[in-house]
This record gives structure tokens, sequence and C-alpha cells, in this order.
């Protein structure tokens, strides 16, 4: 239960403390003091039985400040704040509520604590806290010359300053020095994205762990994981490995390589700040080469090819038209019956003969109208033919494929295996109302063993575009399944209760803000380009003009067989039903 302070309330106790303004007037440097210290947070917590030190801190705060006020009266009534950033303060003189409050306010929270100690035994309080990973800690004394005490745990040094030297207190717990203490972290290859070019690792995450340590002052040693694997993951005995698994044998407080921000079964780990996002994709082998034969129909597209069968269908029945109702056909004395013909085989082929530049002058009469459709023909013609012509180098001297697999319902058809070698991964394909997705999981399979390698898999989005792009040996055949399978945030992974995590968000809050992140990225890309050249393919260079082989036209040659075959077949059928006759 806690009491917000609600304004009637104010005016109650203001009533009340001028009958006694003597008596409790200790208080009000010290509250003071710390709305000066918490003057950038939204909201103040505090957790007192001292009903001196509430009424002051509420009567103050309606006159001088506006700060939003959260009373406890226990500190295990406490719940963790999640977004709004507190102050808190205690007054009590029991050490243990004090680091109470520590575990429950957010990682690196500032606690103010009212109490009278001697300084010897407040030293000896702010090592044991230490000792348990506490720091950021205040301890204030109340009266006009109070003293306040603040510690730096990587000095070993505990500091007195003056209840009214406020801006000395603030300079003491900012900005945060760590005189160099030594963090543990975990960093391997994880190439393209961070990469150990001869022991020296490039990428995103050594930048910004040069960053924190030039900002920090901390010196951070990674290793790769001692047992050889990278990320790992916790398995439902509790037993875990790589990365993951160091952060819970202490062996490394921090996993430096970037983490997709998702469930992964441990609730004592938590995230930094985001770093960057990225899809999780599928990879694919690249469709199919078309045979070559044919390339002639991929010259236009269908809708192309439709438009031109349309156009034909226009014309002939145009002339047909023209033709069957041309009155002069009756009354004239007819020298050249063909222009007259509007039988639909010699329609078809005038019009032929007309598409394919061949057509004779018998064939078309001299009238305006004759002359008028024959002329939009050859015009129609002229585009086309020299359309069809230039395409047809492009089509026919360079490798077309089948559409590539973009979607995942086309996934879904194409009854590939999903595969990773990430069990943490299981999920992906879990709590999803998408059929296609639930489709999918049932053919979603995790690989233990390198050799076991399936044409499908998981990735990272940046990663493979990364090496697509650099032309990478073995990138060649793969394609990216556009529609990805989620998105992540990434992040790296600690303990929940490490020490250094809120200082640590501060700087990668900075990092992602200024853009820094972009910026390496495309550096990243400029320094392992002749690393990376070493192991890119070579294209097959294709030189024009080169000249057409008979390779490139088969096409026309199978239509001529396919037509003489067609002819024999005709020839042979009238022959034998008596069409065809030898005159000797
Ligand atoms: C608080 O307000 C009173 C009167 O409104 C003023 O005299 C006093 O200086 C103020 N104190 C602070 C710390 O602003
Ligand atoms: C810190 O300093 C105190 C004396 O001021 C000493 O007793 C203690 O051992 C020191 N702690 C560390 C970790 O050096
Ligand atoms: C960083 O820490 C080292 C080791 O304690 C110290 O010698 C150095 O002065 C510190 N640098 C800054 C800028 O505080
Ligand atoms: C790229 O190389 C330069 C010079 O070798 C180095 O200073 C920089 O940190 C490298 N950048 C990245 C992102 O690794
Ligand atoms: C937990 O399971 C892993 C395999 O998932 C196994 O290697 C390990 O020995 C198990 N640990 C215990 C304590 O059962
Ligand atoms: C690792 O450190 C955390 C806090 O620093 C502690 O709670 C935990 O017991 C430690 N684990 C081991 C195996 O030492
Ligand atoms: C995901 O779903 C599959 C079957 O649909 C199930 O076997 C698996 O345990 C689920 N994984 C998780 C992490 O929920």
């Amino acid at each position: 239960m806690f009491f917000l302070l609600c304004l009637m309330g104010a005016i109650f106790l203001r009533e009340v403390e001028t009958v006694s303004q003597t008596a409790k007037s200790n208080y009000k440097p010290l509250i003071e003091l710390i709305f000066q210290i918490f003057k950038k947070h939204s909201a103040i917590t505090v957790v007192s039985t001292n009903d001196r030190f509430n009424d002051e801190i509420f009567e103050l705060n309606s006159v001088n400040f506006s700060t939003t006020i959260s009373l406890f009266q226990d500190v295990q009534e406490l719940q963790p704040p999640k977004d709004v950033s507190y102050g808190f303060i205690i007054v009590s003189d029991n050490w243990e509520d004090i680091l109470e409050m520590k575990k429950r306010a957010r990682n690196g929270d500032l606690i103010v604590a009212v109490m009278e100690q001697q300084i010897s035994v407040l030293m000896a309080f702010f090592m044991y806290a230490w000792n348990l990973k506490f720091k950021d800690i205040v301890i204030a004394q109340p009266g006009e010359n109070g003293e306040v005490y603040a510690f730096d745990p990587f000095l070993n040094h505990t500091k007195k300053f003056g209840i009214r030297q406020v801006e000395e207190i603030d300079k003491f717990l900012t900005p945060k020095n760590y005189h160099g203490v030594t963090i543990k972290g975990t960093l391997f290859d994880t190439s393209p994205i961070t990469v150990n070019v001869n022991g020296v690792f490039l990428g995103i995450d050594p930048m910004i762990i040069k960053t924190i340590e030039h900002c920090l002052n901390v010196t951070i040693e990674t290793h790769v994981p001692y047992d050889g694997e990278q990320f790992g993951y916790k398995s439902q005995n509790g037993s875990a490995t790589g990365a993951i698994g160091e952060l819970y044998t202490n062996e490394s407080e921090i996993a430096f390589n970037q983490i997709f921000v998702k469930e992964y079964g441990a609730p004592e780990l938590t995230f930094t700040n985001i770093i960057s996002d990225d899809c999780l994709c599928v990879i694919v082998p690249k469709a199919s080469i078309i045979p070559k034969w044919t390339a002639i129909f991929y010259v236009f597209s269908n809708q192309f090819w439709i438009v031109i069968f349309f156009v034909v269908i226009t014309a002939m029945i145009g002339l047909f038209i023209i033709r069957k109702y041309d009155i002069d056909r009756i009354t004239k004395n007819i020298q050249n019956k063909h222009v007259y013909d509007h039988s639909w085989s010699t329609v078809c082929l005038d019009v032929w003969q007309a598409l394919f530049n061949i057509t004779y002058s018998y064939a078309f009469s001299s009238k305006y109208h004759n002359r008028l459709i024959l002329g939009a023909l050859f015009l129609y013609v002229l585009n086309i033919n020299t359309l069809f012509q230039s395409s047809l180098v492009t089509v026919t001297t360079s490798q077309k494929r089948y559409p590539d697999i973009n979607t995942m319902k086309q996934l879904v058809e194409s009854n590939y295996h999903i595969s990773t070698f990430s069990p943490s991964l299981a999920d992906v394909f879990n709590n999803t109302r998408n059929p296609y997705m639930q489709k999918l999981s049932k053919r979603f399979v995790i690989l233990h063993d390198e050799s076991q390698r399936l044409p499908a898999f998981l990735t990272r989005r940046l990663k493979y575009s990364f090496l697509i792009s650099m032309k990478q040996k073995g990138t060649q055949h793969i394609h990216i399944v556009q529609e990805c399978v989620k998105s992540y945030r990434l992040a790296y992974l600690l303990h929940r209760n490490a020490y250094f995590l809120h200082d640590f968000n501060g700087i990668i809050a900075k990092v992602f803000e200024s853009g820094f992140i972009n910026k390496w990225n495309d550096m990243l890309k400029l320094n392992l380009s002749d690393m990376l050249k070493q192991n890119a393919y070579v294209e097959e260079h294709v030189e024009f003009p080169r000249p057409f082989t008979i390779i490139d036209l088969q096409t026309s040659f199978y239509i001529l067989t396919l037509g003489l075959i067609i002819s024999y077949i005709v020839f042979l059928f009238e022959y034998y039903s008596g069409r065809c006759y030898y005159v000797p």
C-alpha cells in the first residue's frame, strides 16, 4: 500500500507545521538536498515510518517543488519500477532495509539513506554493500550541520560532504569513473558482424567495448567462451552452455555479442539497451535456371504477350469486317479476288504475313481503309520487332532463373525443411496464428551436427546480405527469402544484478542515438573489403558484344522442325485421302 500526496493533505499538514516549526526544522536542509539530487527524476519513492520526515518532505514539496512522491511504510512493499526514473529515499536505521531497497530498486538507481551513525560504521557498511556488488548509495545525516557520505567503490574511498554542498555531491556521483576496474566478458567471432582478424576483433561490438572503456575508464577483458560454444543456451534441466552458461558461472559478467532480445528461459539474465535491430530470415537455394530454349518466351512479360495477342486478333477481325462488308465486292467487276476474300484462313494468313513483313502487294487492295489497316500494322510491327530483337539479345545471352521464393506462402509450397543450429531459436515459429507459420513450424528442425546441414536455414538478414553483397564464395547459389520470419532487436546479455548495467546502458543509448552504429557498419565493410575480396568468387563474365550462337537461337529450329513435321503429316493425310494426284 502506498499513499500519494494530495493537495488537501498538503494544506492540512501546513496548518499543523506552523505550530511546531522550530522543533522539526532539522530535516529541512536534508530534504532540500534530496530534491536537488533527484531534480532530474520524475518521481521520488520514500520508505519511512518517521512522521516528522514525512510531513516535512510533503510540505516542502507542495511549496517549492512539485515532484510525485510515493510513500511506503515497509520496504518489502516496494515494487521494482518499470519505466519511470525514480529517486529512492529510505529513512531507517536498519542496514538490511537499505540493502533490501537497493535490491528492489532498478539497477543503478541512486538511494539516499537517512540515518545517524558513526563514520567508521558507515564505511564498514559501504564496504559490506560493495562486497554484495551494491553501489550508488548515499547516506545523509539530518540537522543544520548534517553530513553526507558517499562511497567510491573503485577507489575504496568514503567521502564526506556538508549538507549544502549540492554541487560537489553531484560531481562526485557523476560522471562515473571506474578507475580501471576489470570487467570480464565473452566475445567471439560471428563474422561478418564481429570478425577476428589476426587476434584483433573488428566490428560494432568491439567498437562499443572501446567506447565503454573510454567513457567509464574501465578495463574490459574478453575471451571466447571456454566450452567452445558460441551463444549457447539454457536447457530445461538448468545446465547452460556457451556465453549464456558463463554468465551463470560468473566466468564472465557480460556477453559482448549482440543477441536477439527474446525469451531464453533465463530469468536471472537481462538485456542492456538496444544496439540495433535485425530480422531472422530463411535462406534457400536460388531458383533453378530456365532452359535456354524457353528464353525466347521471356523476351516479353506475360502481360505484354497477351496484349500482342489481342492486337493481332483485333487486326484479323478488322480485316474480316472490311472484306465482308465491302459493297464493291458485289457491284464491281472483280479482277483481284484475293482482296475481297473474307474466309478466316485468308484473313489470318494476310495478317500474319503483314506481321512478319512478308506481305505481297496483291493481298491488300489500294483502297483507303485497306491502306490504313496495313499502315497501322506496319507501324506496330516496326515497334514490336525492334523491341523483340533487342530484348532477345539480352535474354539469350544471360542466364534466366525461375522466380525466387520470397514469401512465407511460397516457402510453405516449396517443401523445404528449415534448419537451425541454435536451440534457443526453437520457438520462432510458435505462438502465432499465421497459418503459414504453423505449417512451417512442422518443418522446422534443430540440428546438432554441422555435417547435417540442410539447404534451407535460419539466419540474421544483415549477416547474409553482407556476405552476398561481398560476393563471398558459397553465396552465389543462395537467396534470402524477403519476407522475414520475425524481426528482433539486439542487445547484450548480462546478469540482472550486474552493478555496471546502468552505466553501460547510458553509454549504449548515447551511441545508438547518435547514429554511430550505422557509421561503424559502413566502416566495417570498408575495413573488411580487402579481406573479403580474397574469398570472393569470380563471376562468370559475359562479354558484349558476343556473337549469337546456334544455342542461343535453338528455339527457332525447334519451331521449324515442328512446322516441318506438321506439314509432313498434313501432306501424308492429303495424299492418302486422295486430294493429291500424280499427273505424269
Ligand atoms: C521555498 O519557497 C520559499 C517561499 O516560497 C522560499 O523562501 C525558499 O527560498 C524556497 N526554497 C527553495 C530551496 O527554493
Ligand atoms: C578499503 O579500505 C579499508 C580501510 O580504509 C581497508 O580496511 C579495506 O581492506 C580496503 N578494501 C579493499 C578491497 O581494498
Ligand atoms: C583511469 O584509471 C586509471 C587506473 O586507476 C587511473 O590511473 C587513471 O587516472 C584514470 N583515468 C581517468 C581519466 O580518470
Ligand atoms: C577499421 O579500421 C580502422 C583502422 O585500422 C580502425 O581504427 C577502426 O576501428 C576499424 N573499424 C571497425 C568498425 O572495426
Ligand atoms: C542437462 O541436459 C544436457 C543436455 O540438454 C546434458 O548434457 C546435461 O548433462 C544435463 N545435466 C544434468 C545435470 O542433468
Ligand atoms: C554469480 O554472481 C551472482 C551475483 O554477483 C551471485 O548471485 C551468484 O551466486 C554467483 N554465482 C556463482 C556460481 O558464483
Ligand atoms: C514450439 O512448438 C512445437 C510444436 O508446435 C513444440 O514441440 C515446441 O516445444 C514449442 N517450443 C516452445 C519453445 O514453445
